[in-house]
């Protein structure tokens, strides 16, 4: 027998139900962000945490500020919280490729009030991954 579209049906419903929130849950935990550039990728997944402004909020969670973050001085350090995750922030490793996470790294250390000129390559990105996947370590 063949499998259904049932995965499907439930990103729909999710989608309805929650908004915004349930479809970036879903694709968390589905695979493959379709996002290309680095702005897209913030705006289609870190904002919802780090907020659009990059000054970061006190709610649930304490996220912090990109805007002016002076951690972000060097590239492997953002790219590395974001392909491990780091506490309250999900690991992206497996959702996002090697130029996605550059391409977001980028455009934060070169936005809000951040002006990195260098920039972080695919290549980087992908020398920076673990060996084996986080969940194995
Ligand atoms: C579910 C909420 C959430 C999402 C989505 C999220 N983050 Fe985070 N992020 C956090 C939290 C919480 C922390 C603080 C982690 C800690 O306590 O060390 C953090 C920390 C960071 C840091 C380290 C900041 C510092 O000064 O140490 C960077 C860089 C970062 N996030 C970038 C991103 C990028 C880029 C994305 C999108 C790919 C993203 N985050 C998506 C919640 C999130």
């Amino acid at each position: 027998m063949k499998p259904r579209a049932l995965p499907g049906a439930i990103a729909l419903a999710s989608l309805l139900t929650f908004g915004a929130s349930g479809a970036l849950a879903q694709d968390i935990f589905t695979g493959a962000f379709p996002q290309k550039t680095g702005e897209e990728v913030y705006k289609g997944i870190c904002q919802g945490c780090h907020m659009p402004d990059a000054k970061g909020a006190i709610g649930a969670g304490a996220y912090p500020a990109l805007a002016g973050d002076t951690k972000l001085q060097g590239s492997a350090y953002p790219a590395m919280v974001i392909i491990r995750g780091q506490k309250a922030m999900p690991s992206f490793g497996s959702n996002l490729g090697d130029d996605q996470i550059a391409g977001v790294v980028n455009y934060i250390r070169s936005n809000f009030g951040n002006h990195y000129t260098d920039k972080i390559t695919p290549e980087d990105v992908k020398a920076l991954r673990p060996a084996k996947p986080p969940s194995e370590e």
